[in-house]
């Protein structure tokens, strides 16, 4: 198994280009399975989860083209030989479970593995199998899979989510496309995903609206065509590669990104006194030498709130800030894994329930550490730029789900960062 090495080294410099969108394409990549025509993304990221997602189409018959280096992805569904999401591609990433809503819209039945528990909460899918089921899906679970049933066709309904989902609104809007009739998704989520996955849709056909706002409209279509469709920019990677000169001093610009995708963010990040600012090609980060950051409070929430993909990153920046501050986990009960492992690097944190309180130090030193998820690992390689010596991150296979050739892109700004294969 790789592991990364990060030598503290002080002040970085330099421009990142940010790439797709990893959590847009997880749910792009499916709604080639509502047409018989073929579907290219364009930006996609070249990741592991994208790989899985690959994989778990093929097996469905479905025919997936990377092309130039991964960037471009030709997906075409004409025909589906197989409608079972298998358990040993579904238990590696949950978002397999939104072949559910394309698959069911379309010819009237799927079977889907159940996901499972993972490191950061239990992650129920209930909500996605009461909206599909309000739009006349017949389920049944048994052996750990989703058998569903439609054998009318999906009818539009109106969907209220009790609670704010992602993957749930995915899997509605995309089986919605092709009901009949109107759906309106109360309480939806309004990711900046979510927008683009109705960008795309439409693309193809669907009629839709309301999205980015909490009640999406969509009146059935009898099929929908091909399209071409870029991957919005990932907020996340964003967000994440702001935090780095944040945390190891300097001034980094972030190629292609935009203030409305981390507006949240960025608010709090001026808060602790790190300068930001809008430019031709991206949002350019600043940190004086010398000063410290403000210890500042975020409570994470669904978009338009703190993303919690960023909690753990933002909390490598407060171990080295001025003072005391509280974070507060809202979406997933368990997100607190980079906790001890930043302790083990010098940082000062206790966690209690929901909320992890950290009191800043002067400096934090390099340790061999590792992590169960995807941001905790990130945040465990932020947290090593600014540390004195050198820390190894073990299990990097976490990290290679979410963000690419991160030690090209970090080690192009000057920091010390190198991947040993192992
Ligand atoms: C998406 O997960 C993202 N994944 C996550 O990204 C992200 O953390 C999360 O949204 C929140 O922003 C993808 O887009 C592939 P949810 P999703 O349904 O859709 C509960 C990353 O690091 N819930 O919005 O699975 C759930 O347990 C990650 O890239 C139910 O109770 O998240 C959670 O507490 C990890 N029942 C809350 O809702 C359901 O049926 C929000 O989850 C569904 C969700």
């Amino acid at each position: 198994m790789d592991s990364i090495i990060v030598t503290g080294n002080g002040p970085l410099q330099g421009e990142i280009p940010i790439a797709g969108a990893k959590n847009a394409c997880l749910a792009l990549m499916p709604a080639t399975l509502l047409s018989d025509a073929p579907l290219t993304l364009t930006n996609a990221p070249r990741l592991s989860d994208i790989r899985t997602m690959t994989a778990l189409l093929e097996s469905l018959g479905a025919e997936v083209a990377p092309l130039q280096d991964g960037q471009v992805l030709a997906l075409s569904s004409h025909a589906l030989d197989n409608h079972t999401a298998d358990y040993e591609i579904v238990r590696k990433m949950r978002a397999s479970i939104l072949v559910l809503g394309p698959m069911l819209a379309r010819d009237g039945h799927a079977v889907v593995s159940l996901p499972g528990g993972c490191a950061i909460g239990a992650r129920p899918v209930d909500l996605h199998l009461r909206a599909l089921e309000a739009l006349g899906a017949e389920l049944d679970l048994r052996d750990g899979y989703v058998h569903a049933r439609a054998p009318g066709g999906l009818k539009g309904a109106v969907i209220e989510f009790p609670m704010v989902s992602v993957g749930a609104t995915e899997n509605a809007l995309m089986a919605a496309t092709l009901a009949r009739g109107t759906t309106v998704l109360k309480n939806a989520a309004r990711e900046p995903e979510i927008a683009d996955l109705a960008r795309c849709l439409r693309a193809m056909g669907a009629q839709i609206e309301g999205e980015g706002t909490d009640t999406i409209i969509i009146e059935g279509v009898q099929a929908l065509g091909g399209a071409t469709h870029p991957v919005v920019a990932d907020r996340i990677e964003l967000g994440t590669y702001m935090l780095a000169p944040a945390i190891a001093g300097g001034e980094v610009e972030c190629l292609g990104g935009r203030m409305e995708l981390v507006q949240a963010f960025v608010d709090t990040l001026r808060d602790t006194g790190v300068e930001v600012e809008e430019t031709p090609r991206g949002l350019r980060v600043r940190r004086g030498d010398g000063a410290r950051v403000r210890a500042t409070d975020v409570a994470t929430a669904p978009f338009p709130g703190f993303p919690t993909d960023l909690q753990a990153q933002f909390m490598a920046l407060m171990c080295t800030a001025d003072g005391v501050s509280h974070l507060e986990e809202r979406i997933f009960e368990n997100r607190f894994m980079h906790a001890p492992e930043l302790t083990r690097m010098g940082a000062r944190i206790e966690v209690h329930g929901g909320t992890a309180t950290v009191t800043g130090v002067e400096r934090l030193r390099g340790a061999p550490v590792m992590a169960t998820d995807l941001r905790a690992s990130v945040s465990l390689i932020l947290a090593a730029l600014a540390a004195e010596g050198e820390t190894v991150l073990n299990r990097v296979y976490h990290l290679d789900r979410g963000y690419e050739r991160v030690e090209e892109k970090l080690g192009a700004c000057g920091a010390r960062i190198e991947r040993v294969k192992g």
